[in-house]
């Protein structure tokens, strides 16, 4: 079985694969344009797909008849449509967990950043601007006993949601499709409407899994609604939220801050208004990025194709309801 990898991954997945005795296809450069990507797809039975500039839609299965398997190096699986790869058969592996503290700590060091403008102090350290003391400048937040809400609590939710409440002892409310009991048991989170989310949260952060449905959710409305002393924190995707809107409720104080992992759109543009703001931290979607999360992951998407290829489920699959291995 020929498997495409398009761009390098911890070794670890590697030998998993080649254990199996399966042939890696590794492009020639890893900029590969929308042909060149296609093209080798067209010569592979499965894909180990990394990073989400390529959409895998009714389009991408049409053009790559050939492909039977996608195993995604990621927990996100919002660049498929899963729907058409069900139809198709085609199972579409993903990495949950693996990436969950690595994801969650993100999340809480935005928070924390936020509170206390940290890229707003560090970058007036490195202009030469340290400033005399001043009992009224740049003074944050503490996060002690407050209210962190949030929006779609899964597993990387409930690892923000625990250390939030071990550190800070923070109060959980949480709105999700469905409640979480574990998390009402062990955090003593409360289930609220979105309406409740949005009004009582000082903190907000965002960790659902992204639908069109959730294209620019957190817009100027609901910013409006938001607690002036309120923190968003968008760790999970950019669609999320609507960029120009959320600037402009930091600008007019209608929030507090924001740090976000990821950007609406991505990569953020230089110039963005956003990053002259004192209230925000931005970071370039490094949630997973330690050596454990990426080799975890790398272990899990190989897993996911050896599976495959010897005709069983693949253990973390976002559409487990098929399987057709035809190989
Ligand atoms: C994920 O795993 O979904 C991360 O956001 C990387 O894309």
């Amino acid at each position: 079985m020929k498997v495409f990898i398009n761009k390098r991954i911890p070794e670890t997945g590697i030998k998993i694969l080649e254990e199996e005795g399966l042939e890696i296809i590794f492009p020639q450069h890893e900029n590969l344009s929308h042909e060149e990507w296609l093209k080798y797809c067209q010569n592979a039975d499965a894909i180990l797909s990394i990073g989400n500039d390529f959409k895998y839609n009714k389009g991408f299965f049409e053009a790559c008849p050939s492909i039977k398997a996608i195993a995604l190096y990621s927990v996100g699986f919002d660049h498929v449509d899963i729907k058409e790869a069900s139809q198709r058969n085609i199972p579409i592996g993903n990495t949950p967990d693996v990436l969950s503290k690595a994801t969650s700590d993100v999340a809480f060091l935005l928070m924390q950043a936020v509170a206390r403008r940290a890229s707003y102090n560090f970058q007036k350290v490195k202009e030469g601007n340290w400033g005399a003391f001043d009992p009224l400048h740049a003074l944050g937040q503490e996060l002690y006993g407050k209210t962190l809400g949030i929006f779609g609590l899964g597993r990387i939710g409930f690892e923000m949601a625990e250390k939030s409440q071990k550190a800070f002892d923070m109060k959980i409310i949480y709105h999700n499709r469905h409640p979480n009991g574990e998390a009402e048991k062990e955090l003593g989170a409360t289930y609220v409407s979105f309406e409740e989310l949005i009004k009582n949260s000082d903190v907000l952060s965002v960790h659902a899994n992204f639908t069109p449905e959730h294209q620019e959710l957190f817009n100027h409305e609901v910013f409006e609604q938001m607690k002036t002393n309120a923190i968003f924190i968008n760790t999970a995707r950019g669609g999320f939220h609507h960029q120009k809107d959320l600037y402009h409720a930091l600008v007019k104080k209608q929030i507090w801050g924001a740090g976000l992992d990821v950007t609406n759109p991505e990569p953020m543009m230089k110039d963005d208004p956003i990053l002259e703001l004192s209230s925000v931290c931005v970071l370039p979607h490094i949630g997973s990025a330690t050596i454990e999360a990426r080799n975890g992951m790398a272990k899990l998407a190989a897993e996911n194709i050896t599976a495959f290829s010897k005709g069983q489920r693949m253990p973390h699959c976002a559409n487990p309801e098929i399987y057709s291995p035809t190989l």
